[in-house]
């Protein structure tokens, strides 16, 4: 049976790719741009379908055409961009969405799985503590588009009975990532750090963070998707990783890559759209309901980061 991978060439989407072929599926990426030089190791296990969310006849014609049993709809502007260009998000991140569950209410999808972000959490009011149930208010256009996609999704199961599932990610850390995002310092300090070269995170040092590996949170869509329904209770889940300071995770990779030069020089359009940053985050219902775990805690996860950027080049470059 066929699954549908949409932002199937990006850091997580082509991850999710690999995970699903290497245990027999057939697997068809569609995203916008093919980034073909990333996933030369699944080339030829994968169908790849160039097209853009915000286009809904590219959307429909590739459920038409390959009638997957399952869609992981990660496509998606990222934070930063997002807000830059508003509009562009709306057409991506939010008729997108509508595009995606529409087009698997016409063709029988049996399940959608919904890539969401903690950047829901991000608002003035949030408590020191946000679980699964906290209000969620985000002042960012991300954000918002996040919180529509996910209710949006609630209406189609609600309404259409569609077996919806999301998962709301901290910060996916992994290598070649191109694309600018809030978090993206941490990650590009370990690239720098290996090519031998100083870098600036733009956060401050205290500024808590949670990170997950992108192998990680790959496995966390196909472990959701994988759960018995009758499990599937909140549906959307918050997902942590690992949770600590901007320093703890510089003096990581410090420790990882001895000589590593990274210092802090903040960033006022950062800043501006984290306002007082992220509240401690809690998944326990993830972890009752589908039983959410990480393979890589920091120290694990940095030895594979560096492991992969430095063997696997032609991948990352
Ligand atoms: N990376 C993170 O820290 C993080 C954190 C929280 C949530 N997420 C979510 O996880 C998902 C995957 O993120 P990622 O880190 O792999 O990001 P990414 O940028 O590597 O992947 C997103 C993909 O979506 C594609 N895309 C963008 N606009 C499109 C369009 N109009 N039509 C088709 N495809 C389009 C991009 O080309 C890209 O390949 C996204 O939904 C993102 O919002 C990521």
């Amino acid at each position: 049976m066929t699954k549908l991978v949409t932002g199937g060439t990006g850091l997580v989407g082509r991850e999710v790719g690999r995970q699903l072929v290497a245990r027999g599926e057939d697997v068809v990426l569609f995203d916008i741009n093919p980034r073909g030089e990333l996933w030369t190791d699944i080339k030829d296990k994968v169908k790849f379908v160039r097209g853009d969310l915000g286009n809904w006849s590219s959307v429909l014609n590739v459920v038409h055409d390959y009638k997957p049993e399952s869609i992981f709809h990660l496509g998606s502007m990222l934070s930063v961009p997002s807000d830059a260009d508003p509009w562009a998000c709306y057409k991506t991140n939010v008729n997108g969405m509508m595009y995606v569950l529409e087009a698997a209410r016409l063709f029988d999808v049996r399940k959608v799985i919904f890539s969401s972000s903690q950047a829901v959490l991000l608002c003035p009011e949030v408590p020191d503590v946000a679980t699964d149930f906290t209000v969620q208010r985000p002042r960012m256009m991300y954000g918002v588009a996040k919180v529509f996609a996910e209710l949006l999704g609630r209406f189609y199961n609600t309404r259409f009975g569609l077996d919806f599932r999301a998962v709301r990610y901290d910060t996916v850390i992994g290598p070649g990532v191109k694309t600018m995002g809030v978090d993206q310092c941490f990650p590009w300090s370990i690239e720098h750090a290996i090519k031998g070269e100083p870098f600036d995170v733009w956060v401050p040092e205290d500024t808590r963070i949670g990170v997950t590996y992108f192998k990680d949170a790959a496995r966390a869509l196909i472990d959701i998707h994988d759960a018995p329904k009758e499990n599937i209770k909140t549906m959307c889940y918050n997902i942590v990783g690992s949770s600590l300071t901007a320093k703890e995770f510089v003096d990581a990779v410090k420790k990882h890559i001895p000589g590593a030069e990274i210092g802090v020089k903040l960033s006022p359009e950062v800043l501006k759209i984290m306002g007082k940053g992220m509240p401690k985050v809690e998944d326990s219902m993830a972890r009752k309901e589908w039983g959410w775990h990480i393979n890589y805690p920091l120290d694990r996860m940095i030895d594979d980061f560096v492991e992969e950027f430095t063997n696997k080049k032609e991948l990352y470059e």
